[in-house]
């Protein structure tokens, strides 16, 4: 029988990335999901900003009382992963100490990590972060536009990211960024870079549950439907892993831009 997995520590996840093994990550909103992706192996569970689309289409934006009602849900449920929290922008928009404060309410609900958007002003507020012990994930996201595609703003991301790395951000989320862009950001980079329609050479993959399990109407071109095939849940996400793991999603002539 195969020994229950030890937690998944800042530690491992580099020691993963530093030996070249794939870091799987979904999205995760509650206790009950949060405990099949668990025990799934799912590296990583992610109480990010898709919470607001999948759970309150329509509303306004999720709060960060919101996100700390989540991210203990999650908590309760996990076990092993690492479990990261968003910080909504009005969360550390006022001052660094308000981000300090925000981010400090999600790790006391349970977050290991806490992500948020990088680029520009925001590199200070990392730094102050993780000076001072907060583990940050940064997230180069462009809306629903893939970025970087023209030499400037290419230029621009790679700088963002080269800034947030310094600022000690111990992990970066891009999202819907061309394959080879995300390929020399990942190579340069000493951080694991997680990918998002981010092409198949980052050092992890992410996606929303709900569009792993085939629950949204019509899913982005960088998704696959692992329910498809699967026998229940806990199947499809165990299909999720091994294709990451294994180098087979994203496929880079279906999944990348
Ligand atoms: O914050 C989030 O939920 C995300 C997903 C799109 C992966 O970044």
């Amino acid at each position: 029988m195969t020994p229950p997995r030890k937690p998944i520590t800042l530690h491992r996840l580099r020691a993963m990335h530093a030996e070249g093994e794939k870091i799987t990550m979904l999205t995760c909103y509650d206790a009950t999901f949060a405990r099949v992706l668990d025990e799934a192996g799912v590296d990583c569970l992610l109480v990010g900003d898709s919470l607001g689309m999948v759970l309150q289409p329509g509303a306004t934006p999720v709060s960060l009382e919101q996100f700390v009602h989540h991210v203990r849900s999650v908590a309760r449920g996990n076990r092993t992963a690492w479990l990261i929290g968003e910080m909504p922008f009005e969360s550390y928009r006022e001052s660094k100490e308000q981000a300090l404060r925000s981010a400090s309410a999600l790790m006391q609900a349970g977050a290991h990590m806490v992500k948020l958007e990088c680029g520009g002003w925001t590199t200070d507020t990392v730094r102050f972060l993780t000076e001072r012990g907060i583990p940050v994930c940064g997230h180069a996201l462009g809306g629903w536009r893939v970025q970087g595609r023209d030499e400037r703003s290419a230029a621009l991301l790679k700088s963002d990211a080269r800034a947030l790395a310094e600022a000690g951000a111990a992990m970066l989320l891009l999202d819907l960024v061309p394959s080879m862009l995300a390929s020399s950001i990942t190579k340069e980079l000493p951080i694991p870079i997680i990918g998002i329609g981010a092409g198949p050479d980052c050092s992890g993959q992410v996606l929303v549950l709900h569009d792993v399990l085939g629950l949204v109407q019509q899913p982005s071109r960088f998704v696959r439907y692992f329910m498809q095939g699967s026998e229940d849940v806990a199947h499809a996400v165990r299909r999720f892993g091994e294709a990451v793991k294994n180098g087979r999603f994203p496929d880079p002539e279906l999944h990348t831009y």
